[in-house]
């Protein structure tokens, strides 16, 4: 069960692990979400990890590829069945390019699950709830929505405002049909250049924000996507008077140890893998405004 995601144990090894050590995993399934992004299916191979494993919506992994390396990688899948433990990875370099290559039936390491997710619970009932993606950065709050979803009557409007490039480089595409369908949650989906019979909105994901009414004093605001996308979606949620305690933003940063032992991914006074990678604005906001775009 979910608590609050202030409330998941942060930067000690988990269930007991050592928390530098990773797990064996094995890879399940991998389904194609775009032209560079797959989402991986994995198994904790040991019975007694498994069982253990519990995750709060936001949290990430550190997933290793032997004689490679090791990379952050966000859990997308539904908190409620910890034991199915899907990442969504666009394969950028060599890690994410690794994953991909050990295939169906392959094992890759995994150490986590680490940092401090969204709000969930009384932090954020009975508020309107709007989540901003762009691109990838619907993964981290994938596990947000199912959350949400079973969650409904405690909260007002849950709205939730997605873009991308094209209309290509949509991930969750079904499910995405699946949500629009369901009614539970506003979704709006947007691309920067339409191609095909694209037939919705066409502009950056912030320009979504003139479609609804978002009701300062009631919302708590969840962004999450490139550094620029960020910083324009909270930036206006601010000139739209939401309080900067309401506004939650994911962040990205270089990891290497992931549970603030390294210093790697240094943010202000805060690491971004134990503080984060969710912060609540009001506590990031001085070091935000003066972080180059
Ligand atoms: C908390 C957290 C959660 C994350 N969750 C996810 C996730 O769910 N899915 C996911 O795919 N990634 C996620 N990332 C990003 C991922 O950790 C990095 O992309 C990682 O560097 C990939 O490792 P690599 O060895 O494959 O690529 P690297 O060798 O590190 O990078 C190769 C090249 O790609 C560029 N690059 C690196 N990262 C990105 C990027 N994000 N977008 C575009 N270009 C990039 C680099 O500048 C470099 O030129 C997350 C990062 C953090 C900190
Ligand atoms: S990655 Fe080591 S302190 Fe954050």
């Amino acid at each position: 069960m979910i608590t609050s995601a202030s409330n998941v144990a942060r930067a000690e090894p988990i269930c007991g692990m050592d928390a530098w050590l990773p797990v064996p995993a094995r890879i399940e399934h991998i389904d194609q979400e775009n032209f560079n992004t797959y989402t991986f299916r994995l198994r904790i191979i040991d019975d007694a990890i498994r069982r253990m494993y519990r995750w709060a919506p936001g949290q990430f992994n550190m997933l290793y590829v032997p004689g490679v390396g090791e990379a952050a990688i966000s859990i997308s899948s539904d908190p409620d069945e910890p034991r199915v433990l899907e990442h969504t990875v666009r394969v950028v370099g060599s890690v994410t390019r690794g994953i991909l290559d050990t295939g169906v039936g392959g094992v890759i390491g995994l150490r986590g699950p680490f940092g401090v997710g969204w709000p969930v619970g009384n932090e954020i009932e009975g508020k309107d709830i709007v989540m901003v993606c762009g691109g990838i950065g619907l993964a981290p709050m994938r596990p947000m929505v199912y959350y949400l979803m079973k969650n409904r009557d405690r909260y007002r409007r849950v709205i939730l405002l997605f873009g991308c490039r094209t209309p290509e480089d949509r991930i969750y595409i079904e499910e995405l049909a699946e949500w629009e369908a369901d009614g539970r949650i506003d979704l709006l989906v947007t691309v920067d250049n339409a191609s095909g019979d694209w037939a919705g909105p066409v502009g950056v994901v912030t320009n979504l924000l003139r479609r609804v009414k978002v009701n300062a004093n009631q919302s708590a605001v969840l962004v999450c996507g490139p550094r620029v996308l960020n910083r324009a979606a909270a930036w206006q949620f601010l000139q739209l008077h939401v309080p900067r305690s309401h506004v939650f933003v994911s962040l990205e940063r270089n990891m290497n140890c992931g549970f603030g032992r390294c210093g790697h991914c240094q943010y202000g006074a805060k690491f971004v893998c134990r503080d984060g990678p969710v912060f609540r604005f009001s506590d990031i906001a001085d070091i935000f405004a003066k972080e180059e775009i």
